[in-house]
């Protein structure tokens, strides 16, 4: 099972935490012997990571974080080896730059990157259609307020508008694209997951 995967390598997804496992469990353990293509934004330390090459034993795992300026080279190094010797790849870069994702068919795509609203929306504007149909796209903390002031509404409000009205209502530049590839959408708390058409 997920969560106890999680607290071997303590990431704060497992019930210790925000108890994201479980959800997580509910809508992917009917793929954890496939050969999936995984794609998670923040890579911190790794424990998700590494949770998720030990419960997708046979997929292709891929993490993305820009490392910021609190990461120290040596511990970032120590972080990236540990992970590839694991056969996960990291991309180093911004979420929202799309050149930093190699040209791969998405099964499962995660959002626990900057938690910005404006980064939040801009990633999903431009990786949901290029995604596998099917497929599944997650957010995790929506309840963050981080905003940076920005033009951008909250992304719980724009995903809970459109569940109501099927309108998409943010300022990225294909919202009617947006639209026709969400087949389905579930919200829990502070966490949401799209299936792709
Ligand atoms: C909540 S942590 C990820 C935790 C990890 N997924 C886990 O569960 O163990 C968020 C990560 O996002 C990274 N991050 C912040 N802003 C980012 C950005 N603009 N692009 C990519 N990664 C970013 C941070 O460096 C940090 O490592």
């Amino acid at each position: 099972m997920l969560n106890e995967i999680a607290l071997k390598y303590g990431t704060d997804k497992s019930t210790v935490k925000h108890g994201y496992t479980l959800f997580y469990d509910m809508h992917l353990k009917h793929l954890t012997k496939e050969h999936i293509k995984l794609c998670e934004i923040g890579v911190a330390y790794g424990s998700s990571l590494k949770m998720w090459r030990e419960y997708f034993r046979n997929g292709e795992i891929f993490g993305v974080d820009n490392f910021g300026s609190f990461f120290d080279p040596k511990d970032k190094s120590e972080i990236v080896e540990s992970l590839e010797k694991r056969d996960i790849t990291v991309l180093d870069g911004c979420q929202t730059d799309e050149s930093v994702y190699p040209d791969v068919d998405w099964d499962i795509f995660i959002d626990d990157g900057s938690h910005l609203q404006e980064h939040q929306q801009r990633t999903l504007s431009f990786m949901l259609p290029k995604m596998k149909p099917g497929s599944y796209y997650f957010i995790e903390d929506l309840h963050s307020r981080k905003n940076h002031k920005s033009i951008y509404p909250r992304t719980l409000k724009v995903c809970k508008r459109f569940m109501k009205t099927g309108v998409w209502i943010s300022p990225v530049n294909n919202t009617k694209q947006i639209v026709k590839t969400i087949k389905s959408m579930e919200i829990y708390e502070d966490k949401l997951v799209l299936i792709k058409t």
